[in-house]
């Protein structure tokens, strides 16, 4: 294989062992640590997963955590509740509703809902409007976390070219705002591609890109012959895929064919371990900057 591997799972060790020295610190001044609530509606087995995921890494670093499992028929009122009351509970310093939510509820109306400064995923309009004016606030948690590792492993972005395929409100569209504004990961030229793009202009646009981002959640999407030599590709996409060997009888996959591509590609994000636990440790980094904020 060509492609050096972006490796996710390490950086995203790194980031929660500087977290858990912050915490230990906290506690040794007496204060109490900072505390995630997640809040997850329904029995989708993914989402089970990733809170689970949450809770571990929160545990891991020290950090309070509270897992609110809520039945699939909770109204929207209902969350808007529990959400409420997070928002009012000084001892809880970063709110989480897992997505996707049960058809019934709005998912935008919950995400406005939660106060601003307690957003961990950085999914609040406010938020976003911040990001996209360089004004310092929370960034959303998938964006944020790719932005960390191409900075720590030290890719150049200034002046490059920048694909982006999807264009969702928690990663395709506030990665483009990331990527296109000042500071350093940053200053690059953006294209976003998205379902209403040709798979013609698509490849073409690939083609032609220095860094490619793919946020789809198609399997096989992004094909070597897409893919210019020495590029960085970076695979947001997780999708399980059904493997009978395995014992949970599913395996995941990114949106890109990774062999084929790592024999292209200068660096790569395997899948799983490249975006996914950097998206979990910028969880943490958010809720402990809003615990700092709360704390002065
Ligand atoms: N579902 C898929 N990705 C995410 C995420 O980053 N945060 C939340 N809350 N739900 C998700």
């Amino acid at each position: 294989m060509k492609a050096k591997i972006l490796d996710g799972k390490k950086t995203a060790q790194d980031i929660r062992n500087e977290i858990k020295a912050e915490v230990d610190q906290l506690r040794s001044r007496g204060l109490r640590p900072p505390h995630l609530v997640a809040i997850l509606v329904g029995d989708n087995p993914a989402s089970h997963t990733y809170v689970r995921g949450k809770m571990r890494a929160c545990a891991e670093v020290g950090f309070d955590s509270t897992n609110k499992h809520l039945p699939a028929s909770t109204t929207e009122q209902e969350l808007l509740g529990w959400v409420k009351t997070y928002n009012e509970d000084p001892l809880v310093d970063g709110i989480l509703v897992q997505m996707p939510l049960p058809e019934h509820i709005v998912p935008q109306n919950i995400t406005k809902t939660i106060v601003p400064h307690k957003d961990a995923d950085g999914f609040h309009p406010l938020n976003v409007g911040l990001m996209t004016l360089n004004f310092p606030g929370i960034l959303s948690a998938t964006p944020a976390g790719i932005m960390e590792l191409i900075d720590r492993y030290e890719i150049p972005t200034k002046g490059k070219h920048v694909v982006i395929a999807g264009r969702s409100r928690i990663v395709g569209r506030p990665i483009s705002i990331l990527m296109s504004r000042g500071g350093q990961p940053g200053e690059a030229t953006v294209t976003i591609c998205h379902r209403y793009t040709p798979p013609e202009l698509l490849k073409q646009m690939c083609l032609q890109a220095d860094i490619v981002i793919v946020a789809v959640g198609k399997p096989g999407l992004i094909t070597a012959d897409m893919i210019k030599e020495d590029a960085v590709v970076i695979d947001v996409g997780i999708n399980r895929i059904e493997a009978p060997e395995k014992k949970s009888g599913y395996r995941l996959v990114g949106d890109v064919d990774f062999d084929a591509v790592a024999e292209k590609a200068s660096y790569i994000t395997p899948v799983p371990g490249g975006v996914g636990p950097m998206t979990v440790a910028m969880l943490l980094s958010n809720t402990l900057h809003s615990y700092k904020r709360s704390h002065g």
